[in-house]
């Protein structure tokens, strides 16, 4: 389609070029024809105004024809190399890479064990308390009828805080709680009887980082007090969990033991969860795997709560997750559950793993 004028006919080939250009080119080009100060298209239509009144109408149509096809031009070509540069982009991303696999974080197994022990204790009314981890001594000792320098204190070796205790906590010296324990006084202080917690946390000791021992570890401990609670409450409630926890046929006893802040104590066993009975390494023989300690609490501790011990008695457990967990799953070495390391809990499960 020819413009009608032989001058604007002699801009025909480049609209024909067009489609040619590359980016650059076709940047240039456009400028050089349609460029509002020296476009040689532009320039033209300029011309129009000097032109005679009949000759102007047809001319000035004829340029602004000429104008939208080069602009029509112009746009498609920029759009198809748009295009182009798109799909070499595309052809550059290599799709056969394997993708990198999401981490999906799983609960520690000691964190599920602590939340399966609060879980059956909630069944049964017990709601959950929380105490500092950093204690004073009267929490941690003296108010649970330890007398200073009594030899029961001997396994609490800890670590001592050089610090002065917070305003409103009683005086003497700060300590890394050795038991969680400190959190029955802490209860029985903030709210009357009827009482009934489970405490959860880590605490402190002095001992040894090997197979069966560690200077962190975690506790859980139980806590009921109230009107007409005997030995009888303590001795069901227990035995219910270990049949909760472990299987409804799990046999249990009960052996004398002793703790300053709990009077009779004992401690509980249950049978061994890898021989059921017969004697094997893991419970040296005897079929019977000690899970926990417990009492009626000592009527000094209820006193020192300013609780009538002749109104009010009740019974108190503290047992440590770290050692159910490894109960649970045949761990033979408690450092498994400290060291944090993924080659060995992502083989334990939940939802994790992966990597
Ligand atoms: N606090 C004791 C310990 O750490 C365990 C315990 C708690 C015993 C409650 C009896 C009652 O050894």
């Amino acid at each position: 389609m020819t413009a009608g004028f032989s001058d604007l006919d002699a801009f025909l080939p480049r609209l024909e070029a067009i489609p040619l250009l590359d980016a650059a080119a076709l940047e240039a080009e456009e400028i050089a024809l349609l460029g509002r100060k020296s476009g040689a298209l532009t320039g033209a239509l300029k011309a129009v105004a000097t032109l005679p009144v009949d000759e102007r109408k047809r001319y000035g149509a004829a340029v602004n024809q000429l104008k939208g096809r080069f602009e029509a031009a112009f746009a498609a070509r920029r759009a198809a190399l748009d295009e182009e540069r798109k799909r070499r982009e595309q052809a550059a991303l290599d799709l056969s890479m394997p993708p990198r696999r999401r981490w999906v974080g799983a609960e520690h197994p000691v964190t599920r064990v602590v939340d399966e022990i609060v879980e059956i204790f909630r069944a049964l009314g017990f709601a959950v308390a929380v105490g500092p981890e950093i204690e004073t001594e009267w929490f941690n000792f003296l108010a649970l009828n330890f007398p200073p320098e009594h030899p029961a204190m001997d396994m609490h070796d800890t670590l001592y805080v050089d610090a002065p205790p917070a305003a409103g906590e009683p005086a003497g010296r700060l300590l890394m709680r050795t038991h969680t324990s400190p959190v029955q006084i802490r209860t029985l202080l903030a709210s009357p009887p009827p009482v009934r917690v489970v405490i959860p946390g880590m605490v402190y000791r002095n001992d040894a980082f090997d197979a069966s021992h560690s200077p962190v570890f975690s506790q859980i401990e139980g806590l009921a007090v109230d009107e007409g609670i005997s030995f009888v409450d303590l001795k069901a409630t227990l035995v219910h969990f270990a049949h909760r926890f472990f299987s409804p046929s799990t046999r249990t006893r009960f052996r004398p033991s002793y703790f300053p802040f709990t009077e009779p104590s004992a401690e509980m066993d249950v049978e061994c969860q890898l021989c059921h009975g017969s004697g094997c390494p893991a419970c040296k023989g005897t079929g019977w795997m000690e899970i926990l300690g417990c009492g009626m609490v000592h009527p000094v501790v209820l006193e020192n709560c300013n609780l009538d011990s002749e109104r009010y008695t009740g019974w108190a457990f503290g047992m440590g997750p770290h050692r159910i967990t490894m109960l649970r799953y045949r761990l033979p070495d408690i450092r498994l559950l400290l060291e944090g390391d993924m080659r060995f809990l992502s083989q334990l499960g939940g939802p994790g793993g992966g990597g």
